[in-house]
């Protein structure tokens, strides 16, 4: 066959799309669900990762996004727009380039990631660097869409989310049913949304008995769910969560509520500490905003309010390689080594 055909095709009658609409596809989705054996092992549960840098962008967005920019170019749209702390403009501009759209997206100064931004570069994205966070670019955004003839693309927009509750679809056709918990990271907290509402919608339809506890995790410094109220000077090391005011405050704090869930905080040294474990030990590269899913559930395996034995999945949502600078802060400086096979073997400690 030709393979995996992307998600709107995977899951036609699932994720509408306008009659006749040119679907505007990348073929994303279909992901690995990773058994992670030394995480099992730490934490006594059968954990999986979800591994959403697996996209053709590489990270979640994408499976929003092609629904998002197939409407668009279905109802005439010339231009999208939207706020990003990297990953939404980098697939928005990718998306946008292939169905001819011009893009623009705004993202928090000397805030975003490395190869999000070269992603944008490439794919010829009006890139506007603002003085402020996220929550500012994403007020601009809206306000520029409102006034202007630019179609929003954010999560804001629900056809986004549609495309994202596939990945909860992906994880129960390959398990064979729901797991027991589920640990996303959470930022503007679209995705945790997403994911209740596939899980919810397979549940009514009889696919799977029951739905997972949520579990979504914030960094400390960019925890307003957590706190109950708005951060107005979110911070941390994983730029793609600094968000301190998630526009999908209901549907997150519903699917918390509705799945017996919770929300937690975990500082940039868990985050750090779950970054170097998933690469060093799983062999699977994310970036820091995606460990923050794993330092979760170290933490509440560690706690107790993991119960042992749950079937659990951490979504880890973006590639490892959008954010140099982080790998390569952890990067021992050697020595060049002259063209000698003995040097190798001496810097080798092979005798
Ligand atoms: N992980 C990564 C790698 C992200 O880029 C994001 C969000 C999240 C997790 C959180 O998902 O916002 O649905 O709760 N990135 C957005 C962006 C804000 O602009 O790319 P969420």
């Amino acid at each position: 066959g030709a393979g995996w055909p992307g998600l709107i095709e995977a899951y036609r009658g699932r994720v509408a799309v306008p009659d006749g609409a040119r679907v505007v596809t990348l073929r994303e989705g279909g992901t690995p669900l990773v058994p992670a054996h030394h995480l099992s092992e730490l934490t006594g549960c059968e954990v999986h990762l979800k591994v959403e840098g697996a996209n053709p962008t590489g990270s979640f967005k994408d499976r929003g996004m092609t629904v998002a920019i197939t409407h668009a170019l279905a109802a005439g749209s010339k231009a999208v727009i939207c706020a990003s702390t990297g990953n939404t403009s980098a697939s928005a501009a990718a998306y946008a380039a292939r169905a001819g759209l011009t893009s623009a997206v705004l993202v928090p100064q000397g805030k975003i990631a490395l190869g999000k931004l070269a992603q944008a570069v490439v794919h010829g994205a009006k890139i506007l660097q603002v003085q402020g966070n996220f929550d500012d670019c994403l007020e601009l955004a809206r306000k520029t869409s409102a006034e202007h003839p630019v179609t929003l693309v954010n999560s804001v927009n629900p056809v986004r989310l549609e495309g994202q509750k596939t990945a909860a679809f992906e994880i129960v056709d390959t398990l064979g049913r729901a797991p027991d918990v589920h640990c996303l990271p959470v930022g503007n907290a679209g995705n945790i949304t997403a994911y209740w509402k596939g899980y919810s919608e397979y549940a009514e339809d009889g696919i799977i008995s029951g739905t997972p506890r949520m579990f979504g995790f914030q960094a400390a410094g960019a925890a307003p769910l957590v706190h109950g109220r708005p951060v107005t000077e979110p911070e941390t090391l994983a730029t793609a969560i600094r968000v301190g005011s998630p526009a999908s405050w209901d549907g997150a704090s519903k699917a918390k509520d509705a799945s017996g869930g919770l929300f937690a905080a975990v500082t940039d040294d868990d985050i750090l500490h779950a970054y170097r474990t998933l690469a060093s030990r799983e062999g699977v590269f994310v970036e820091p905003a995606s460990a923050s899913s794993v330092a979760g559930l170290l933490a509440s395996a560690a706690d107790g309010t993991l119960p042992p034995g749950s079937v659990v999945v951490c979504t880890v949502t973006g590639h490892g390689l959008k954010d140099p600078d982080t790998a390569l802060s952890g990067m021992v400086e050697v020595e060049p080594l002259p063209v000698d096979p003995e040097a190798v073997a001496t810097a080798l400690e092979l005798r």
